[in-house]
């Protein structure tokens, strides 16, 4: 069984656990896009992690993770995750974790790049990780990135290093912006390859084989739906495919070799970095921040939150396939006495029941709501869907209906034990 696992609404959904908890059924997990601008955090038993490029599968005994063709690699952050988890005592093997020889690279210009622009966009900016992720994405498309399979190679990187340094410098000069020391990168970058190069092999050769061998492979998605640089809140997006046909193109597997695509959302909605959020809302920001909730995991950042809203996760639905759906943070809404949940948008005197594609119309919405008695009392506790208040089960089941998906996960905190299977 080959599963694709997508967020369905602007990332930040709570994957990383439903991730964890699907690996149990899986042989091998894959990351297809992104790079470390995702952050995943697990928590097993007291323990927390927080992932930025590896699959959380490797925290299992047995499983085989994946970066796949489809992901930028940062190779010295990537480096950075592999000592911390040797030091919690987390064996990375190359038996355990294989690195695409054609992901793309992440050099210190793109980072730059990726600061200078948001400044000069000043209020129109998008409110990136300043991973780089845009400009890294920007040279693979303009042909002229420099993928892992160049840098393991001595010889050749140092030649095409030099010629993408110089290209590189002179752009950040012309911004006004820091030049990278040559030497300082070879150095460094030189040393990351040499870590890295026991890990790399042609991972798309490596997953047909276990395709066809009948293997269980997990295609973890980072960020979200709408966060997808086709079908998300273009400009206000990243810059790889988050949707489930990502997952292909990231990997090389083909579409009629998955099985089924899951999609995981939150009880409500929030988003980082900047862009539309027509169901944002003040109170249930400072609600959920007053419990500690909603902290970016890779930068710290207070998310930005607001009601469910289903005119999202209906059209999330819609783009990647979703059969089944996971809802997480249901907890988060445990002291609500009355909750919204936005089933269309009104501009004008119009009611619209999708997404307008025109993000200036998009901002504009005002969300119709329908409303729902809360529960108001903790489901933390829960270990079965019947220990749930019927007023959270009538709401969970409200808002999958209402996305168009069947329910099949439920989680009410971050432990593996509180997910409940339905
Ligand atoms: P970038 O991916 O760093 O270029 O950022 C582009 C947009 O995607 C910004 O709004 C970021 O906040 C958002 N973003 C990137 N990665 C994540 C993630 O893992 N979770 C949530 N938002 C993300």
């Amino acid at each position: 069984m080959n599963t694709i696992l997508v967020g369905a609404q602007w990332g930040d959904e709570g994957k990383g656990k439903i991730i964890d908890v699907l690996t149990e059924q899986a042989d091998i997990v894959v990351r297809t896009q992104g790079g470390n601008n995702a952050g995943h955090t697990v928590y097993i038993g007291p323990k927390k992690y927080v992932l930025h490029l590896i699959p959380s599968g490797i925290l299992r005994p047995g499983k085989v993770c994946v970066v796949g063709n489809g992901v930028v690699i940062d190779p010295v952050s990537l480096v950075g995750e592999l000592d911390g988890l040797e030091k919690l005592g987390v064996g990375v093997t190359p038996e355990n974790l294989q690195i695409s020889e054609t992901a793309h690279v992440v050099f210190p210009w793109h980072r730059e790049l990726d600061a200078q622009r948001e400044v000069r966009k000043g209020h129109g900016r998008i409110g990136t990780t300043k991973r780089g992720i845009g400009p890294t994405y920007g040279d693979k498309a303009a042909r002229v990135g420099l993928r892992v399979i160049d840098l393991i190679n001595e010889a050749r990187f140092t030649e095409r290093l030099r010629e993408r340094w110089k290209e590189n410098n002179d752009v950040l000069q012309a911004l006004g912006a820091p030049a990278v020391d040559y030497d300082a990168l070879h150095r460094e970058y030189t040393a990351a390859a040499a870590r890295l190069r026991p890990f790399v092999t042609n991972t798309v050769v490596y997953l047909h084989h276990s395709t066809q061998r009948g293997l269980n492979i997990l295609f973890e998605g980072a960020q979200g739906t709408f966060l997808d640089i086709d079908h998300g809140t273009y400009p206000y997006v990243t810059s790889s495919n988050t949707t489930a046909g990502g997952a292909c193109t990231g990997s090389g597997v083909p579409p009629n070799r998955m099985d089924r695509v899951v999609g995981v959302m939150k009880a409500y909605t929030t988003r980082v970095g900047e862009g539309p959020l027509p169901t944002e809302d003040a109170g249930i920001s400072d609600l959920l921040h007053a419990l500690g909730r909603e902290f970016g995991a890779t930068t710290g950042r207070p998310r930005r939150c607001g009601w469910f809203d289903a005119v999202v996760t209906r059209h999330a639905a819609m783009v990647n396939g979703i059969d089944e759906l996971a809802i997480t943070n249901t907890d988060g809404l445990d002291t609500v006495p009355v909750i919204k949940v936005c089933v269309g948008y009104k501009v004008g005197d119009q009611v619209l029941r999708h997404i307008p594609s025109d993000i200036e119309v998009f901002a504009r919405c005002v969300p119709v709501y329908e409303e729902f008695p809360g529960w108001q009392s903790p489901t933390d506790g829960a270990r079965r869907w019947e220990d749930l208040p019927v007023n959270c089960r009538h709401y969970l089941l409200s808002i999958a209906q209402m996305t168009g998906a069947r329910l099949t996960i439920a989680s009410v905190g971050p432990a593996r034990e509180q997910t409940m299977l339905l």
